[in-house]
């Protein structure tokens, strides 16, 4: 049994589109619908309310569209997954779990930082997971690297990730979660304050355990040639077509939807 019908994947913003970039590579035959929910961009300082609106919301614009799956590209919204699952049967999977069980089969010293909006931090949901595995975490909120990234960088990203990492750097951890997709973007940067350590970003994994789901649920397609990318924003369409040229899967050309 196969099912050609596309997958849904959404976040606030460009960074899932780091997720989708590892999706598209993992899953060449799949046909992806994106949402970038700018016009709400950032989650990550709003309430967990006001996030849990969004995640529903965007989960029945994608059910319109008669998406056999959903992959949730944001951590701060995963956090709100029972306000997706509240409304439908289909599968919903976040990039939280399996991106927090790659950081901790690498590891071999037992101390992983977690970088992540100030939403996600909160929630202590990384910090809860690692502690449960005998990991001792060293969270820190980074919401400002979200604004820098969809501002399209105007100002030096070295400075702000070097004055923020400093507050970690002697902590002496060997790996480091990218609990915000949109931080991968930042990890050559982050490289020159902290070196050489594990960086774990939320694509791959999250990409595994995608396979998991649609070889179990038998959803993955039939179709042989080259799936589609859909992209779509809440916000100015041409303005994040500017933000996200290194996005290299082809793609269709950004639109502007409601959803409200
Ligand atoms: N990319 C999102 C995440 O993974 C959050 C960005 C935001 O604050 O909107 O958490």
């Amino acid at each position: 049994m196969s099912d050609n019908s596309l997958i849904g994947v959404f976040d606030s913003g460009i960074g899932g589109l780091t997720v989708l970039e590892q999706l598209v590579k993992m899953f060449p035959h799949e046909s992806f619908l994106y949402i970038a929910d700018q016009g709400h961009c950032p989650y990550g300082t709003k309430t967990p309310e006001e996030i849990g609106d969004r995640v529903e919301k965007i989960t029945l614009y994608l059910l319109s569209r008669k998406v056999k799956a959903i992959v949730i590209a944001c951590n701060t919204a995963s956090v709100r997954i029972a306000r997706a699952r509240a409304v439908t049967d289909i599968p919903v999977i976040s990039v939280i779990d399996p991106t927090c069980a790659k950081a901790v089969g690498t590891t071999k010293n037992r101390k992983i930082a977690v970088l992540a909006t100030e939403s996600t931090i909160k929630s202590g949901v990384y910090q809860n997971m690692l502690i449960k595995s005998g990991v001792t975490p060293v969270p820190l909120a980074c919401s400002e690297f979200v604004d820098y990234l969809e501002n399209g960088g105007a100002v030096s990203g070295e400075k702000i990730v070097r004055y923020k990492l400093s507050q970690i750097k002697d902590c002496g951890m060997d790996t480091l979660i990218h609990g915000c997709t949109h931080f991968s973007l930042l990890e050559d940067e982050m490289k020159k304050v902290l070196g050489d350590i594990n960086y774990i970003a939320c694509g791959q994994p999250t990409g595994e355990y995608l396979k998991q789901i649609l070889t179990q649920k038998n959803l993955v397609t039939g179709f042989t040639g080259n799936g589609t990318v859909e992209i779509y924003t809440t916000g100015d369409a041409s303005r994040a077509e500017k933000t996200i040229s290194w996005f290299k899967p082809a793609h269709s050309p950004l639109k502007r939807i409601e959803v409200e």
